[in-house]
Formats: structure tokens, C-alpha cells, sequence
């Protein structure tokens, strides 16, 4: 990596969460997130309401992650932004800021995909994490996508499985709300199934060929499971959340490790990280560890505050990006589609 002396700010304001960071060359000096509360109330997030309370919530956060930073805005390089894929209304808050921030200090301003910010989170130089080597395959899991994707190098990445309806995040999520837990389901499921019997109950797993996935018919698997055992008894709920929990989670990792296998398979490559909110996940991060024993991968899994959204996965992009020169234009827009 380059001997300069490179400050770049990341905003990323792609879902529910507003964050800002401060990149020193490859170090994060601040990760400051905001996340929205407002959504819980209903079960998952609203757009309307995400974009509002990204306009409310976006100049004290950027401020928080200078402070932090011990620097002021004079003293940054470049601003890099999630240009997609997101919510619309969500994704132009950060856009516009960033826009207007990078005209206002007469700095280069430089696009980022959030997908790829999620896999090149593993460049943030952090004590203890190892980078992964080129090629490697990287399993994207979050509440809006599934993908495994073969990264040959910074910028050179093809997606060779995807999910062809729910992403893992929205089956955690969906389970969730059957079982009648919080928004985001996720971690509570996962602590749940701590105490609980991953084989107390059975799901089948869905039949999709290849290397894409499908978590839908998992869903609808686990809401009529739900619906016959509370005929019988109206508390099926409370006394079994553990065991349904933990059958849930072991269903779900047990899906995204065979397509790991196969895709490691087929590529031949044995480095593999995980990356996305999903990733957060103690039983994913435990399935992919026993993999380096039972199937000679070497694995790479994110510092926690890096898995779920967060703006320092888009200030090492930034930073990556800087050093390449690649800056984008004052006429770039934000793509809620945009493709990896
Ligand atoms: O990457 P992320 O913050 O936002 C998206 O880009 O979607 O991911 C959020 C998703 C939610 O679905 C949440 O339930 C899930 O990540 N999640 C978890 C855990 N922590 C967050 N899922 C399972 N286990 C966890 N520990
Ligand atoms: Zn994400």
C-alpha cells in the first residue's frame, strides 16, 4: 500500500442505518452509526421514513466520525459514497450530502458499491484479521442479499450464485416475526438458539440447482410447522423457542455451507470470507471455522462492527479507489440497482 498521507470520509445511507467514517490510509479512525428505531415498530423498515430520518440524521453523524477522527473536514482527501444498491429515497440523501461536501472542499468525490464494500471490508487494516489472498470467494449475506461471489481481485468480481427470491437476512427476519420476536430477528434467533437442540425439529431444504440459493419456501415451510403445532397446543411458542430457534438456525447454515462447498469445489478455491449483516451470525462464523478442518479452506470473517451496514466498508473502498485515481464525476447518481 501507498506511504501517502490519505484521510478519506465514507457515508453510506443505503438502508436504515446512517453512517460515517474516517479512513487514515488503511485504518479506521472512527465508525460512527446511527441506526433508526423508528422501524421496529413495524416489523421492517420503511422507506418514507428511512430517508427522512437519514436527512435528520446524517450531519450529526458525518460531524461525530471527524471529531472522533481528531480532524477536520479541511484535512480529508476524498469523499466516498454508497452510490447502490439500496432504497432510493435512502441512497440520494447520502449522494446529495456527499456531493455537495466534495464540491464545498473542492475534494475528489468517488462512488461505491455497497455489496462490494461489504467483501472489501476485509482490506480495513485491523489487528488480528488477515486479508484474503487473490482469488477467493466471498459469501455475501444480509437482509437484502445472498451471493457468493469469486473476487479475483479488487475490482474484479463475478457473482456465480445468488438467491432467486428471500435473502438469508429476510429469512431470519420472516422466521422471526412467525415466532413473534423483534425487527431485526436476526441476533435474537441466534442467541436463542444458543441454549436449544439444532435437531429438534426438522425443515426441509430447498432444492435449487447449482450454486443459487432460495430461502422462501423455507419461510412458508416454518409458518405452517407454527401454525399445526399451535392447533394442538396454543403454547408451543414459549416452550420450545430454543429448539425452534436452533433447528431454524442449523436449517439455514446447513444451506449456505453446502453451496460454499460447491462453489469451492468448482473454483478450486479455498480461501473463503463471509461478509453482510448475516455474518454477525455465531453459528455461520463456527460452521465456516470447522470448515478449515474438514475441508482445508482457510477462512476470513469480518471484525464484528464491520459485518452489519456500516461506513468504514465504504472508506476502505474510498481508499482502495483513491489510490487508483478512480473518482467519480458531480453528475454521478445513486442506482438502486446496481449490479456488483
Ligand atoms: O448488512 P445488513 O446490516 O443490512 C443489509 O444490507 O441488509 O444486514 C441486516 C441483516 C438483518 O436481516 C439481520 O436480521 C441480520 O442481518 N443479522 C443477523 C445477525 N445479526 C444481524 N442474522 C443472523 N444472526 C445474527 N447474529
Ligand atoms: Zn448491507
Amino acid at each position: 500500500m501507498s506511504s501517502q498521507n490519505i484521510y478519506i470520509l465514507g457515508i453510506e445511507s443505503s438502508c436504515d442505518d446512517t453512517a460515517a467514517s474516517v479512513i487514515y490510509n488503511g485504518k479506521i479512525l472512527s465508525n460512527v452509526v446511527a441506526n433508526q428505531k423508528i422501524h421496529e415498530e413495524y416489523g421492517g423498515v420503511v422507506p418514507e421514513l428511512a430517508s427522512r430520518a437519514h436527512q435528520q440524521n446524517i450531519v450529526p453523524v458525518v460531524d461525530q466520525a471527524l471529531k472522533k477522527a481528531n480532524i477536520t473536514k479541511e484535512h480529508l482527501h476524498a469523499i466516498a459514497f454508497t452510490r447502490g444498491p439500496g432504497l432510493m429515497g435512502s441512497l440520494l440523501v447520502g449522494t446529495s450530502f456527499a456531493k455537495s461536501l466534495a464540491m464545498g472542499l473542492d475534494i475528489p468525490l468517488i462512488d461505491v458499491n455497497h455489496m462490494q464494500a461489504h467483501i472489501l471490508a476485509h482490506f480495513i487494516d485491523e489487528e488480528g484479521f488477515n486479508k484474503p489472498p487473490f482469488p477467493f470467494l466471498a459469501m455475501t449475506i444480509s437482509g437484502g442479499h445472498t451471493q457468493i461471489v469469486k473476487v479475483s481481485n479488487y475490482f474484479e468480481m463475478e457473482v456465480i450464485g445468488e438467491t432467486i427470491d428471500d435473502a438469508v437476512g429476510e429469512a431470519y427476519d420472516k422466521s422471526g416475526k412467525i415466532l413473534g420476536l423483534g425487527y431485526p430477528a436476526g441476533p435474537e434467533i441466534d442467541k436463542l438458539a444458543h441454549s436449544g437442540n439444532p435437531k429438534a425439529f426438522q425443515f426441509t431444504k430447498p432444492k435449487v440447482a447449482g450454486l443459487n440459493f432460495s430461502f422462501s419456501g423455507l419461510k412458508t415451510g416454518i409458518l405452517y410447522f407454527i401454525q399445526r403445532e399451535t392447533k394442538v397446543n396454543p403454547n408451543f411458542i414459549e416452550e420450545n423457542i430454543n429448539d425452534i430457534c436452533a433447528s431454524i438456525q442449523y436449517t439455514i447454515i446447513g444451506i449456505l455451507i453446502d453451496k460454499l462447498k460447491l462453489a469451492s469445489k468448482q473454483t478450486g478455491i479455498k480461501h473463503i470470507a463471509i461478509g453482510g449483516g448475516v455474518s454477525a451470525n455465531s453459528g455461520i462464523r463456527q460452521a465456516l471455522k470447522n470448515g478449515e478442518s474438514k475441508f482445508g479452506w482457510t477462512t476470513y470473517v469480518p471484525k464484528f462492527e464491520f459485518t452489519t451496514d456500516n461506513a468504514a466498508m465504504i472508506a476502505i473502498v474510498g481508499y482502495l479507489k483513491y489510490l487508483e485515481n478512480n473518482f467519480s464525476e458531480q453528475n454521478v447518481t445513486a442506482s438502486a440497482r446496481l449490479k456488483i
